[in-house]
């Protein structure tokens, strides 16, 4: 159902999905660190995400005759500037992955899979929620700017982030 091709580049996103579940766990350690509880949680639950997006791809590959392949990570960044910095950077690597997942739908459709394009279709949508998402807490963390008593209240919002798995 999948050609070795389309198979091998999932293969690549499932590790990509794990190595961003693993660079937001990073980033939640850092707002830990930083006594940033709500910013702490709103990581955790992205951390959460990408794990089961990782989970998505990978169920698809194995329902559709696939073998995937685990390989291993590189070490993410550790250390930030501050929490704008934290979610530019965090911005940046759903730019990354926004790309990804369009040479992957490309791929399904010169292959004419049109499994693929249907099931990776979930993923095109995701990825506007994700740049959106990071988009909007970038905008506030600018207006807040020094202020602690702004910095506090952003992070009483993203206290309230829960998670709610992918249908
Ligand atoms: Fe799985 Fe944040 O993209």
């Amino acid at each position: 159902m999948l050609s070795q091709k389309l198979i091998d580049a999932i293969n690549d996103q499932i590790q990509y999905e794990y190595y961003s579940a693993f660079i937001y766990k990073a980033m939640q350690a850092y707002f830990e660190d930083e006594d940033l509880p709500g910013m702490a949680n709103w990581m955790n639950i992205q951390f959460q995400e990408e794990m089961s997006h990782a989970e998505k791809l990978f169920q698809f590959v194995c329902e559709t005759g696939g073998r995937v392949l685990m390989q291993s990570m590189e070490t993410p960044h550790n250390d930030y500037r501050s929490p704008l910095h934290v979610f530019e950077e965090a911005l940046r690597h759903e730019q990354i992955v926004t790309a990804k997942i369009n040479d992957l739908m490309e791929l399904a459709q010169q292959e004419k899979n049109h499994a693929a394009q249907i099931f990776l279709q979930w993923f095109v949508t995701e990825q506007v929620e994700e740049e959106a998402n990071a988009n909007h807490i970038i905008a506030k963390l600018k207006r807040v700017k020094e202020d602690g008593r702004g910095l506090m209240m952003v992070d009483q919002e993203l206290s309230k982030r829960v998670y709610a798995p992918p249908v």
